[in-house]
Formats: C-alpha cells, structure tokens, sequence
C-alpha cells in the first residue's frame, strides 16, 4: 500500500532543533497506555497543566476525544485499534517536528503497534508510561458505564473483556494509580523529565 511513489518530501524552512531551542525545552512524546478507567486521561492531563504553568508547549491527544474526529471511521476491531495508534503515532510525530511535548491517553493494548510507534521516532523522544491498575479496580471505578454494557455483552471485544491488553515489558516510567495518587504519579513523571533535562 505504498502510495507516496511521485510524492517528494519537502525540507522545512525552519528545523526542529530551531523550534526546541527558540521554546527553551526538549520536545518528545509521552506515551500513556493501560486499561480504561486506569487513569490515563486524568494523569496526562495534570502533567500538561503542570507543563504549561512552567511555559512549556505542549498537548493533549487523548482517545475518546480523538474517535470523535480525526479517527471517527475506527471501531474496535485489531485492525482498527492498529490503524488507531498509527495515525495518532504520525501527528505525535508533527507535534515533537513543531517542538511541543505531546501527551497521549489511548489503550494502545498491543505490544506491536506501541513499538511501531518508538521506532517511528528518534531515540530520545519516546517515553512509553504504563498506568497501571488492575481490571478489578478499573471495573469498579467505571466512569463511563462501559465495563458493565461489556459484561452484559452490549459492547463487543472491550479490552479486559473480551479483547486482550498486553502491559509493557519495559516502560520508561510505571505509576499506579491504586496504590498512589494524583499528585504522586504526576510528579514521578515531572521528576522523570527533570533527570533528563527535558524541561
Ligand atoms: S485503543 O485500543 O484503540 O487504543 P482508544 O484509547 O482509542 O482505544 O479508545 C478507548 C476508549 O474508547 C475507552 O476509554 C472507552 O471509553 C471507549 N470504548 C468504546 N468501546 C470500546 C472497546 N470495545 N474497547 C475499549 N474501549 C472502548
């Protein structure tokens, strides 16, 4: 399916490094992944607002807001989900090339489409974060109603239900969102960035 073939790529007039330095920090992805309910959106949010009171630029893609645009053709199936995590990978991409830091919350329940995503960018500009909880805690948590309409069998190949979730062998940061709270996980994460001198 290579459809670029008469298709030339076109320098840029001014580079990424251009852009990092004028904006005074580093630019890269922080990739969140877990079940839903696990925190995702919650966690990616509170490190942006974090992010931004320190004038950085930077941005939140986030699933459920995602599907209703940009990727409103996609369902659930493999295929879909695949699809999903490759084209949110490719504006994560132009979102590091303009200099922001970019914060995405989708599942990205496999393994696969996660490390498609690492080796589409440099090294250096992708931190897969793990939000771990377990299934129990997610289903008891609930926040959309959408574990119950899964086990009634309304919803169809739910992840944790009927439609797998593979964890991440080797994240570059894990928090749990059972075992500590808003304020920890979000500076975990800041702490991880400030080693790095990315912020
Ligand atoms: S992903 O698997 O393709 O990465 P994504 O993060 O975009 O998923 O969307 C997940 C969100 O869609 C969930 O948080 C939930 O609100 C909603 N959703 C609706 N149907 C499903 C389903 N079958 N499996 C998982 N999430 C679903």
């Amino acid at each position: 399916m290579e459809l670029a073939e008469n298709i030339i790529w076109h320098d840029a007039s001014v580079s990424k490094i251009e852009r990092r330095q004028k904006n005074k920090h580093h630019s890269f992805v922080l990739w969140f992944t877990g079940l839903s309910g696990s925190g995702k959106s919650t966690v990616a949010n509170a490190v942006a607002t974090e992010l931004y009171n320190r004038n950085t630029a930077n941005y939140v893609l986030d699933g459920d807001n995602i599907r209703h645009g940009l990727n409103n053709d996609l369902g659930f199936s493999e295929e879909d989900r695949k699809e999903n995590i490759r084209r949110i990978g490719e504006v994560a991409k132009l979102f590091v090339d303009s200099g922001t830091i970019v914060l995405t919350a989708f599942i990205s329940p496999f393994k696969e489409d996660r490390n498609t995503v690492r080796h589409l960018l440099e090294k250096e500009e992708f931190i897969e974060v793990y939000v771990d909880c377990s299934l129990k805690e997610c289903e008891n948590r609930d926040p959309k109603g959408l574990y119950k309409k899964a086990r009634n069998g309304e919803i169809k190949q739910f992840t944790g239900i009927d439609s797998p979730y593979e964890q991440p062998v080797n994240p570059e940061i894990t928090i749990n969102t059972e075992t500590s709270n808003l304020q920890e996980c979000v500076t975990s994460i800041l702490e991880h960035l400030e080693k790095k001198n990315w912020i």
